[in-house]
């Protein structure tokens, strides 16, 4: 999958020539679980699978069009008065309709291609916000920054289809660089980029995600609750991820509360740790990345036991430094950290020995750090 087979896919779909392509990548988060909403670090990367969005302007055409090579269904719209479908468009017609809040926007053309798999837990919905956003911003011209374009990209995710996720995964989806993690503050929004070397084996279960809208909900109220009792002792606290592990074992939270806010306020300081640890050496430190699969397990309550077992069944593999679930939870992905080559020995095994075990076949990509948001094409 590449530009070539997007512009491809744009002539053969609408006759003519994109005035614009560009292409954003899905992403996995190395550590940082669940921070981004309570104000805490996070570590994601950018991995080799990437949307691609052709573009072209249609000035003189009453309506707008937007097809995917993967979906059936196709839409047409109006870009002056765009609505909400609940359907996969809305990602690329939200986005333009931010735009055309600041800009007049012409009719245009849209096609969508990728190797990137919707619904693994990988972020496909960033990297098409982020793909339209990009193009957009080629066509338009609109000088806006990429973190200005993630911002804008979240706020579609939030209001627009309305699904209430952190930060994380449009800015990295736009900001990631190749063979670097991107380290970021989400309390002020602050990022920088840090040297990684490691190879990541992502591995995906295959349970389907039915909880994992309404738990997440859940996990952002019951960490909201625990930040409000802890400010009645500390009204300065600015978020959950501020508060020291020892203030929230001290603060007498109901159980369930507990649980959530020590895994927030630990997790936060294991950011840290890999992030030193990168600096220092290019590589994790592995046993930090299962202290998080641990906590996710024990006290965030978010994992499943076909993610526990590959984290299990990852650490037996010499050349694998660490590994966890990533992203929400509740099924979806799991990461291995380590050498390349001994991640590509073992995959085929891991994958039969899961099969046989669970009964689904499980998907696997090998991947280093890769490149954030770009224009891969302008004809302008
Ligand atoms: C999902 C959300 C992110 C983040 C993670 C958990 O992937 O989209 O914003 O909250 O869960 O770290």
């Amino acid at each position: 999958m590449n530009a070539d087979h997007a512009r491809r896919h744009f002539r053969e779909t609408f006759g003519a020539e994109p005035d614009v392509i560009a292409s954003a990548p899905g992403r996995v988060n190395l550590i940082g679980e669940h921070l981004d909403y309570n104000g805490g670090q996070v570590l994601p990367m950018a991995i080799d699978r990437r949307i691609y969005v052709a573009l072209k302007a249609n000035p003189n055409a009453a309506l707008s069009r937007v097809v995917s090579e993967s979906q059936a269904v196709s839409a047409q719209f109006d870009i002056g008065g765009i609505l909400r479908s609940s359907q996969w468009w809305d990602y690329v017609t939200g986005v333009c309709a931010a735009f055309a809040r600041s800009a007049q926007l012409p009719q245009i053309e849209v096609s969508v291609t990728s190797d990137l798999p919707f619904g693994a837990g990988l972020s496909s919905s960033a990297a098409l916000e982020l793909s339209t956003c990009v193009s957009l911003a080629a066509l338009v011209p609109d000088e806006r920054a990429l973190k200005d374009l993630a911002l804008l990209s979240w706020d579609v995710e939030n209001q627009f289809v309305g699904v209430a996720v952190g930060v994380m995964d449009q800015f990295a989806s736009a900001l990631c660089a190749r063979g670097q993690a991107l380290h970021i503050w989400c309390d002020t929004l602050d990022s920088e980029l840090v040297a990684m070397k490691d190879a990541v084996l992502i591995f995906d279960t295959a349970v389907p995600r039915w909880l994992r809208t309404s738990q997440y909900n859940q996990r952002r109220e019951e960490c909201d609750e625990a930040l409000r009792l802890l400010r009645q002792s500390n009204p300065e606290l600015e978020n959950l991820a501020a508060a020291r592990p020892d203030e929230v074992r001290a603060a007498g939270l109901p159980r369930t509360l507990e649980k959530r806010a020590l895994h927030v306020t630990e997790e936060n300081l294991r950011v840290e740790t890999v992030v030193a640890s990168l600096k220092k050496s290019g590589s994790v430190t592995g046993e930090t990345l299962y202290a998080s699969h641990e906590s996710l397990r024990a006290q965030y309550e978010c994992s499943t036991p076909e993610l526990d077992w590959f984290v299990d069944n990852a650490r037996q593999i010499a050349g694998v430094r660490g590994a966890r679930l990533t992203g929400a939870g509740w099924g979806g992905c799991a990461i291995a950290v380590g050498d390349f080559e001994a991640l590509n020995d073992a995959k085929d095994d891991i994958c039969a020995s899961y099969e046989s075990s669970f009964h689904r076949a499980p998907r696997v990509w090998l991947t280093h750090a890769e490149q954030g948001a770009r224009v891969e094409l302008n004809n302008l």
